[in-house]
């Protein structure tokens, strides 16, 4: 991984903005990801984060923490904030604006427990395939004081799969259709292609089912999106 999206949150934090992020899918077109988008105040966060945010109680895990603007938030608030990331440039950032406990840290690393484990911005995405769900869902709810939760959000892309008529089209021999190829450029620069998992609501409820988990969706946002909560 060279890291872009790590070196275009720096440039940002040390007041170099000059461009965005360019970000494409193996199922969607060119799309511009705001740099400033990243450093969102709570205000301008979306509805299904501002919902994850309330929920969140006791020591909090942000998995995935990018520039850190949940952590902060609920730093602010009071909370114990531990946020990791497996971006070194997302890291010193987070240190940059403040969050008191960051660790360059890959989610399947971590080992202390927690009250609250956040995943947003399409948590799983994280999980990368379908096929990792299991492993993913296991590690989380080890990381779980009792009592604890997990709040993820993500979308059901099933809708870019439809035709005019409303029929669904989809390769079964391409495995699940929420997997998709993440491309991500930076000053005409291009990352490694990473995977990344889209998952419907109802696969994400049968899975943690499988792993003994509870899952309750807790917000529908407007576009296919939500956000669930899972615990023991
Ligand atoms: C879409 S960004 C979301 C950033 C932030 N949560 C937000 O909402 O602004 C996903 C973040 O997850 C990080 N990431 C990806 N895989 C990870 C993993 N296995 N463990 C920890 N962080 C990971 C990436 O480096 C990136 O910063």
């Amino acid at each position: 991984m060279k890291d872009l999206f790590g070196n275009a949150l720096l440039d940002y934090q040390n007041n170099n903005y000059t461009e965005d992020i360019i970000t494409a899918t193996s199922i969607s077109e060119e799309d511009t990801l705001p740099l400033p988008y990243l450093f969102r105040s709570y205000e301008d966060m979306p509805p299904i984060e501002q919902k994850a945010l309330s929920l969140a109680k006791g020591r909090i895990l942000d998995v995935g923490a990018g520039a850190g603007s949940h952590s902060l938030y609920l730093q602010n608030q009071g909370f114990k904030v531990k946020a990791i990331d497996t971006s070194k440039g997302a890291v010193r950032v987070c240190q940059l604006r403040g969050v008191e406990q960051v660790e360059h840290l890959a989610l399947l690393e971590e080992t202390e427990t927690f009250d609250t484990i956040l995943l947003l911005m399409n948590g799983t995405g994280i999980f990368q395939t379908f096929q990792n769900i299991p492993s993913y869902l296991k590690h989380l709810k080890s990381l779980l004081n009792p009592g604890g939760q997990i709040l993820i959000d993500s979308s059901d892309i099933t809708y870019m799969f439809e035709d005019e008529d409303g029929g669904f089209w989809q390769d079964l021999h391409n495995g699940y259709h929420g997997e998709v190829d993440y491309y991500l450029s930076y000053k005409d620069e291009d990352e490694v292609p990473l995977k990344w998992l889209y998952l419907d609501f109802q696969s994400l409820h049968i899975a943690a089912a499988s792993s003994g988990l509870h899952c309750e969706m807790v917000f529908e946002g407007e576009h296919f999106d939500y956000l669930a909560k899972l615990w023991i």
